[in-house]
This record gives C-alpha cells, sequence and structure tokens, in this order.
C-alpha cells in the first residue's frame, strides 16, 4: 500500500557538517500511522519535502529513514507557499472550521486565483509521483485537505489504483463550502465524492454528503466515517522519560498543592484558546472559592508562524492571559502559567498533573489531546470538551460539555469539574480511559485500505 499525506514521517535538518539528520514529523497524522507503517516492506509514504533542508536532502539524496519507506516530493517553494499557507491553511482549514470572518475575508481576488492553481498543480504533482511508484492494482491511501484533489487526478492516470481519502479536519455545511468559488468548490466535492472518502465523525461525514447534494446535485455514497485514539504505549513511554518527570517535578514546584487546569494545544485559531482563558477569569470573578486555589497550565506549541493571522492570534491570546494574571495574581500566585515553548515532555506533565482538561475548539476535526490527557492523567481528572470536537461523540458520557462560544457556560463547567467528588471524578475517569483505548488504529487504517477502490 501507499500512504499519502503532506506532512510526513519526519523532516531533515541540515548539521553545520552537511549530513543531514531526521526528526519525527508533527501532527495527528503521522503519531497514528507512523508505528503502524513502521518495519512493512509492503508500505511505502509518500509526502511532501517541507522547508529548504528537506528539499536539500532530497536532492543529495539523503531521505533515509530506517523501519520506514519514504519519498519527499519536492516542490518551486513559491509553488508550495501558495499550496500550504494560502490555499491550504488560509483558505480550505478556515472554511472547513467557520474561522472566516466574512466581512472582510476571503477575498478571491486575481492572487487568490493563483493560489488555487498552485494547490492543483501540486496535487497533480502527487498523483504523478504516485503513479510513478504504484504497482498494478495498488492500495492508496491519500491523507487530509492538503491533497484533495490527488484522488481525481490520480484516477485519470492510473484507472486500475484502489484509492480512498481521509480528511482529519472537521467538514463545514454548504452554506459555508458555498464561500469558495463555485468552480473550486466543484472540484473538490467530485474529487472527494467519486472516492470512498472517510471523515472521524458521522457528523462532518453528512456535512460533506450535504455540500456533494447541493453543490454536485448528487450524492456521495461512498463516505464513511472511522476514527482512532492515541497509542497507549507510545504515551506510556513518552512519560516514563527522564524529561517528563523533571518537568513534572518543575511544575509541582510552581504551582505547590493548588489544583490545575491544564490546555495542551497548538497555538492555532480553531483551539479558542482566548475564550478559555476569559473563562477562567469568569470562573475567579464569580466562584471566588477558587481565587489562589486554582492555576490554569497552557501549554501552547506556536505553530504556522508564517501566517499573520496565526501570529496576530498568539499575540491576542499572550494579551488576554496577561490581562487575567494582572486582574487576579499576588506575589505567591499566577493565576495563568503560559508556555509556548514547544516542549513535548512539558505538555505531558502538565496533563499528568491535570485536576481538569480544558478542550474548547470552536470546531476540531477529532482532537486527541482529548483522549490523550485522560490516559496520561494520574488524578482522575475531568474533561471538560467541546461539543464540537470529533471526540466528542466518543466521550460524551464520560466529560463535561462545554459551548465553545459560551464563557460564562465554560466557566460554569471549569468550576463543576474543580468541585466533582472524588468518586464522580474516579467514574468518568475509567469512563475516558476507556474510551480512548477502544479505538486502536490499526483497525482505522485497516478500513481505509478496505473502503479503497
Ligand atoms: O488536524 C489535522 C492535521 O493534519 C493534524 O494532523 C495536524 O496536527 C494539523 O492538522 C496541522 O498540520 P500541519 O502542521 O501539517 O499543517
Amino acid at each position: 500500500m501507499i500512504v499519502v499525506s503532506h506532512r510526513g514521517p519526519v523532516s531533515f535538518r541540515r548539521e553545520p557538517d552537511g549530513q543531514f539528520t531526521a526528526r519525527r514529523g508533527a501532527g495527528g497524522v503521522v503519531s497514528a500511522l507512523a508505528p503502524l507503517l513502521t518495519d512493512r516492506a509492503d508500505a511505502h509514504w509518500i509526502a511532501a519535502a517541507i522547508g529548504d533542508d528537506d528539499r536539500a536532502a532530497v536532492a543529495a539524496g539523503a531521505v533515509s529513514t530506517p523501519g520506514l519507506n519514504v519519498e519527499l516530493v519536492s516542490f518551486d517553494p513559491e509553488l508550495h507557499r501558495l499550496h500550504y499557507d494560502v490555499m491550504s491553511n488560509r483558505i480550505l482549514w478556515f472554511c472547513f472550521h467557520g474561522l472566516f470572518n466574512l466581512p472582510s475575508a476571503p477575498n478571491f481576488d486575481r492572487a487568490m486565483h493563483a493560489a488555487w492553481d498552485a494547490y492543483r498543480a501540486v496535487n497533480q504533482a502527487f498523483a504523478e509521483a504516485i503513479a510513478t511508484r504504484a504497482s498494478a492494482g495498488e492500495v492508496v491511501l491519500v491523507q487530509d485537505l492538503q491533497l484533495m484533489l490527488v484522488p481525481a487526478f490520480l484516477r485519470e492516470l492510473r484507472p486500475d489504483l484502489a484509492i480512498s481519502h481521509f480528511t482529519h479536519t472537521p467538514f463545514c455545511g454548504p452554506m459555508e463550502l458555498r464561500v469558495l468559488p463555485d468552480p473550486i468548490a466543484d472540484e473538490l466535492c467530485s474529487s472527494l465524492a467519486d472516492t470512498p472518502s472517510g471523515f472521524h465523525t458521522e457528523r462532518w461525514a453528512e456535512a460533506f454528503r450535504r455540500c456533494a447534494r447541493d453543490v454536485l446535485g448528487r450524492d456521495a455514497s461512498s463516505t464513511f466515517a472511522a476514527s482512532f485514539g492515541p497509542d497507549p504505549e507510545d504515551l506510556a513511554a513518552a512519560s516514563a522519560t527522564p524529561e517528563a518527570a523533571e518537568s513534572l517535578h518543575a511544575l509541582e514546584s510552581q504551582i505547590g498543592d493548588r489544583r490545575c487546569i491544564v490546555r495542551a494545544d497548538r497555538v492555532e485559531l480553531s483551539k479558542n484558546i482566548g475564550r478559555g482563558f476569559l473563562a477562567f477569569d469568569e470562573l475567579l470573578e464569580t466562584h471566588p472559592e477558587w481565587r489562589d486555589r486554582v492555576t490554569f497550565v497552557a501549554m501552547l506549541n506556536p505553530s504556522r508562524e508564517s501566517i499573520v493571522e496565526y501570529r496576530n492570534y498568539r499575540t491576542d491570546v499572550e494579551a488576554i492571559a496577561a490581562r487575567v494574571n494582572a486582574r487576579w495574581g499576588t506575589a505567591e500566585w499566577q493565576p495563568i502559567v503560559l508556555d509556548t515553548r514547544d516542549n513535548f515532555p512539558r505538555s505531558v506533565a502538565a496533563l499528568e498533573r491535570a485536576d481538569v482538561i480544558l478542550v474548547n475548539p470552536v470546531r476540531d476535526g477529532l482532537n486527541l489531546v482529548a483522549m490523550e490527557g485522560p490516559l496520561l492523567n494520574e488524578r482522575d481528572a475531568v474533561l471538560c470538551l467541546s461539543r464540537e470536537a470529533g471526540a466528542f461523540e466518543l466521550l460524551r458520557e464520560h466529560c463535561l460539555e462545554v459551548h465553545p462560544f459560551d464563557v460564562s457556560q465554560t466557566a460554569e463547567a471549569l468550576h463543576a469539574a474543580l468541585a466533582m467528588a472524588p468518586a464522580e471524578r474516579a467514574v468518568k475517569s475509567v469512563g475516558l480511559q476507556a474510551a480512548a483505548r477502544s479505538r486502536p488504529a490499526d483497525n482505522w487504517l485497516i478500513e481505509l485500505v478496505n473502503r479503497a477502490r
């Protein structure tokens, strides 16, 4: 089989001595797929070379990844920027997550149409790379929003292949999709409707079916829902490292015996970080009993900083946290501890130490933190989870529901979580952990293979 994703399982760095070192790629797609494809001679992974060092590694023939058969496809940097930064991240990502600020964006001017042409060109180049590599009748599993046209282009080149596509983001409804120019909406829907297309939840699958009916006037009958949870062994290994133990120790000395609300996220507009801090602010105002007794630890991982909206978002989030700290902080107590150092062991330690885990995205395809947190946690942490996260479908009975735009409701959910009796916390925690273990990623992969045609 061939797995195809934009971000690959490794990224390369050129060292001062000219040699290349490989680092594991970031993100949920990679963490689900990498363990399943390691040491499998029959599996190939095709991904994009992201950045100058990856491109140099390709040019030097240095893309060697022990245990994985990886091929990286290189693009002209400007073409790739238009495909990834502009069309994938500023247009499709915003559209599917409902993030457009419609009075001012998007503007589909000539520059934007050029970005769509770049998106098509990169998808076509991926299709050609797959067509060259694939043996007769091989299964091809295409991943995510950056590669939605690959199935259509590939079918033209190689009708013998068995193809499926899986979208890791949410999908929007027809009115939101109609913001895209008609030829773009049409081409995206056609490619996915003509291919077995998977989504993390039935809700996103149904949203796509409705879009296909509205845009194409026909049914997308091979659309399906399938999903996966985190790898518990991977998490246990992360938690057993000396770095995680040191981080936990450092956190304990910083917050003492106070209760602890934790979030761990990319600095990403869909994650709703600011409203989480505003909810904490309202909690401290309306429930004074929690002042100086709770610390909100936010482990944030800066992302997509080449995009102005992401840089502005980070500034906004930091400003809100600073205001809350200035309002309530004392010499002994910093209400919000915000850490943007992108440090995985510290995130692991914070999730272990949490009494409450807040996951309140405005919309999210799945959200693995909602499952990783309870598996790592050692204190029966209560999960406050947005009903707009794909993971809510699985975890709803075992968490406290959050309405992501209702700051007051979120504040009350945080209060209920902090005040919950130990016996109820324990019951919820058992349920969360069982649910998080109930979806091994290999079942999901088998489903994608079986659906491909
Ligand atoms: O949510 C879908 C996803 O592809 C995740 O796997 C990943 O963490 C995220 O989007 C960001 O991906 P990237 O940094 O490659 O744009």
